[in-house]
């Protein structure tokens, strides 16, 4: 099965090469038309996954300023792929977000055909305004929320977290790596298409994940309770706080574990990154004082 991931060189295409590592990664601009079809031709492909896209450096509020980046990475790229991939029959799958909702939806969470009523940033719009177009056709989208994992990554949402002075205390839906590739991989196997919400069981705040992780990881972190209302001050874009639903999921057969067991087990692993990556660092700096 040969696997064509575009983005591979990012965070998510990162993490996916671990369940695909022999995937070809090119680096093709994928709202090229031309050269994306020369790489589908060339390397002929069972599958293609798009893990291409603008999320902003280093946060969304990048995309404000950014918006025809945005655009061109976010909504022309997938639609490129969806038109080669239709023309030469090619099973693909696409990363979205679930970034699009606010709210818990009365406590039920946000299902795939629920229609976004988030629309406060333009990376949230345009992913939205992205799934809304290829979804009327056979692609597998996979939404997930503030992916985290137990790498020092900038990305990952503990690491994020621990540089806050202020997180907010509002549930949300987020997803755990090593279980998003898991179930990824079952999808993908059955060549399921549709959207899946693909976020852990359960909710949980920013804050919560740092009480964890002063009680795991470091005892003398100090983090304060941001409000809602206050978080206008302290970024551009607006940010989405959601709770989805996983009931779809659970209709395949599929449930992530529950999401503070899934915290619990990311940060226990983080400390012994974290302590690694800081030891190196005093190494540098002796070497460097050498
Ligand atoms: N990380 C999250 O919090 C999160 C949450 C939900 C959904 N997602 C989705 O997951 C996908 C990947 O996100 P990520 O976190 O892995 O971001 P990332 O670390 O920035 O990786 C994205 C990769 O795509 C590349 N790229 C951007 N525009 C491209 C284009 N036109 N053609 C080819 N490559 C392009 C980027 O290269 P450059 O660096 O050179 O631009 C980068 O290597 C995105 O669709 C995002 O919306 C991410």
């Amino acid at each position: 099965m040969k696997v064509l991931l575009f983005g591979g060189r990012g965070y998510m295409g990162g993490q996916l090469r671990q369940i695909f590592p022999d995937a070809v990664a090119p680096s093709v601009d994928i709202a090229d038309a031309a050269a994306v079809a020369q790489v589908l031709d060339a390397e002929k492909p069972d599958i293609v996954i798009n893990a291409a896209g603008k999320t902003g450096v280093p946060n969304v509020d990048w995309c404000e300023d950014h918006k025809a980046e945005t655009l061109h990475s976010n909504i022309l790229g997938p639609l490129v792929l969806l038109e080669a991939c239709r023309q030469r029959n090619i099973y693909w799958v696409h990363l979205s977000s679930g970034c699009v909702y606010t709210g818990d939806n009365e406590g039920r969470g946000f299902a795939e055909d629920d229609e976004p009523n988030f629309s406060g940033s333009y990376y949230s719009r345009t992913k939205a305004v992205c799934e809304r177009a290829i979804r009327e056709f056979p692609v597998l989208i996979l939404r997930l929320r503030m992916p985290f994992d137990s790498s020092t990554h900038p990305r990952n949402l503990l690491t994020k977290l621990s540089k806050f002075e202020r997180v907010l205390d509002v549930q949300n839906s987020i997803t755990f790596l090593p279980d998003f590739l898991t179930t990824a991989e079952k999808l993908i196997q059955k060549r399921q298409t549709g959207v899946y919400n693909v976020v852990n069981d359960g909710a949980i705040s920013p804050y919560r994940i740092m009480e964890l992780y002063r009680e795991i990881v470091d005892p003398a972190h100090r983090f304060a309770r941001l409000d809602l209302d206050a978080l206008p001050g302290v970024v551009r874009a607006g940010r989405s706080n959601c709770v989805l639903s996983i009931e779809k999921l659970k209709g395949e057969g599929i449930t992530l574990q529950p999401i503070e067991k899934a915290v619990r087990s990311a940060l226990s692993a983080f400390k012994k990154a974290a302590s690694g990556s800081a030891k190196a660092e005093t190494m540098n700096k002796n070497c460097m004082q050498c």
